[in-house]
């Protein structure tokens, strides 16, 4: 889809479709406005009969007009007017997507990006906004279709994101630079995730390292194979690759764009590309889904592409554990101990308690061979972050306020929402063991928190934040897949640390 911003009147476009808005109830927007006047009172008539109240996320499509420069105009409900919220823009822009996603014409001029949103004035946001919901909808996962598949063809291939004034068009153009790198990366994240465990290995996971690294100069990526884990003492990640008949990769990307000697930004992703739980075996119901335990993995691609794309002037590290996590003979077993890179030793009381395993490694490893100057990492970690923040937002755990506030705030500004959790020392206890320096899992209660616990145990000199993403990362049931969370959250990270600096 090609994206442009421009500003004029909705009625003097000469494109295949104008999107609008309507209030509720059956007030039309200032654009809709314009069009009514000019193709006298259909929009008022349309009203009258019954077919648009403006009810949030309700669309209806006018065909056959008549004197008009353009072939249809998409009425798209907007709720109450004193109510138009950043989220009821972005649900009016979905509703508007799904239209658009199967309308005949070729090209449309976007007008809700026009509207004023409660406690927004800035069009860059607005324009960004549309085009990550459009971005959002319009995605499709064919990579696995077999020859006879036909794919779906979209009509539309250039949207006009409509803004009221020239003066207004810089920040637009801005708005669309940083939605199409976000929205790249976001697919790029949601690919990864959908592909099947089968075809994404961590070996697949490294080939897109390297992939990214020839594509772009200004990044460096080097593999770390299960011998140069050996020598550097990763035993914990080993420990769970030890089930598995796929190589753990451990995989590091540089992208040192910023200030030469500036302490980088690191990101860390847990890349289980599949987790069966190991001996401690998962039950058989909605196992396919583990396919995507390496979401964390997929976001930190998907967040490198996009600051590579948007050359952020900024020092990044992005490092990923990559293992399957399965029962072989030769597994690692409930009892087990393991001595991570750090020193500390570990009593496995669960092999499904694996990401936290490959974690402690990974952070040891860049608190070593950097000094960053913040550590965020992403992983799927446990069911109970599902249980306590469902798929509204990730769990976020952080050693650090001014980190935890920066992320939050990334989160809420693009829609990719994470809210703050506990990391109170009190919980330590709950990963004590009798054989070893602590258990990988903390019992009963607060699982989200113990595992943060345990991380944090691996973190202490850094100033780290942690997401847990089981939640978000992606959708059960009929619409199962991907989401691309939290590259949304990501990406605006990195662009705020760009120009804060
Ligand atoms: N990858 C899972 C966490 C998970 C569960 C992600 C459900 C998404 C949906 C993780 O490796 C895991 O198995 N965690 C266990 C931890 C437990 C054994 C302490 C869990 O959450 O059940
Ligand atoms: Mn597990
Ligand atoms: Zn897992």
């Amino acid at each position: 889809m090609e994206y442009l911003v421009k500003s004029g009147s909705p009625e003097k476009q000469r494109v295949g479709c104008v999107i609008v808005g309507i209030f509720d109830r059956r007030k039309p927007s200032m654009q809709a406005e314009a069009l009514d006047e000019a193709s006298n009172g259909l929009i008022a008539s349309v009203m009258r009969r019954g077919d648009m109240d403006g009810k949030l996320g309700e669309t209806t499509l006018l065909h056959g007009l008549e004197d008009m420069f353009c072939d249809r105009i998409l009425l798209v409900g907007c709720g109450k007017e004193r109510d138009f919220n950043q989220r009821s823009y972005r649900k009016a822009c979905t509703a508007a997507a799904r239209e658009l996603d199967t309308m005949g014409g070729v090209d449309a001029a976007f007008y809700l990006t026009e509207l004023n949103v409660k406690g927004r004035d800035d069009f860059g946001w607005s324009v960004k906004q549309a085009l990550l919901a459009l971005e959002d909808v319009f995605y499709r996962f064919e990579a696995c279709r077999g020859t006879s598949y036909e794919k779906q063809t979209r009509k539309l291939s250039r949207l006009i994101l409509q803004v009221p004034r020239r003066s207004d068009l810089p920040t637009a153009e801005k708005g669309v630079a940083e939605g199409v790198a976000t929205a790249n990366g976001i697919k790029l994240a949601k690919d990864l995730g959908n592909l099947p465990g089968n075809i994404c290995t961590p070996t697949y996971l490294a080939e897109q390292a390297v992939e990214l690294a020839n594509h772009h100069d200004s990044v460096k990526t080097q593999i770390l194979e299960e011998a140069d884990m050996e020598a550097l003492g990763m035993g914990a990640l080993l420990g769970v690759s030890r089930g598995s008949r796929q190589p753990a990769k451990f995989i590091v990307m540089e992208y040192m764009n910023g200030p030469r000697g500036e302490k980088p930004t690191v990101l860390v992703g847990k890349g289980v590309t599949f987790d069966a739980g190991g001996i401690s075996l998962k039950p058989g119901a909605a196992m396919d889904e583990m396919k995507y335990d390496m979401g964390g993995a997929a976001s930190v691609f998907g967040a490198m592409q996009a600051a590579v794309e948007l050359e952020l002037p900024i020092n990044l590290v992005a490092v990923i554990a990559s293992t399957e996590n399965l029962p072989d003979g030769d597994a690692y077993k409930p009892g087990d101990i393991l001595t991570s890179m750090s020193g500390q030793t570990i009593e496995i009381l669960n092999t499904d308690a694996e990401g936290r395993l490959a974690l402690a490694d990974a952070l040891t490893y860049v608190e070593r061979n950097y000094q960053p100057d913040a550590v965020v990492d992403m992983a799927t970690l446990t069911g109970a972050c599902v249980v306590a923040l469902g798929s509204e937002a990730a769990g976020l755990f952080a050693n650090n306020s001014p980190l935890r506030r920066a992320l939050r705030d990334a989160g809420e500004l693009v829609g990719d929402r994470a809210w703050p959790m506990p990391l109170w020392e009190e919980y330590q206890s709950q990963l004590d063991s009798n054989f070893a320096d602590m258990a990988n899992v903390g019992g009963k209660g607060a699982g989200a928190i113990t595992a943060a616990s345990f991380l944090h145990r691996f973190a202490r000199k850094l100033r780290w934040a942690h997401l847990d993403i089981a939640g978000v990362a992606w959708k059960s049931g009929k619409d199962k897949g991907a989401t691309g969370r939290p590259v949304g959250l990501l990406t605006q990270y990195l662009i705020d640390r760009s120009t804060q600096a």
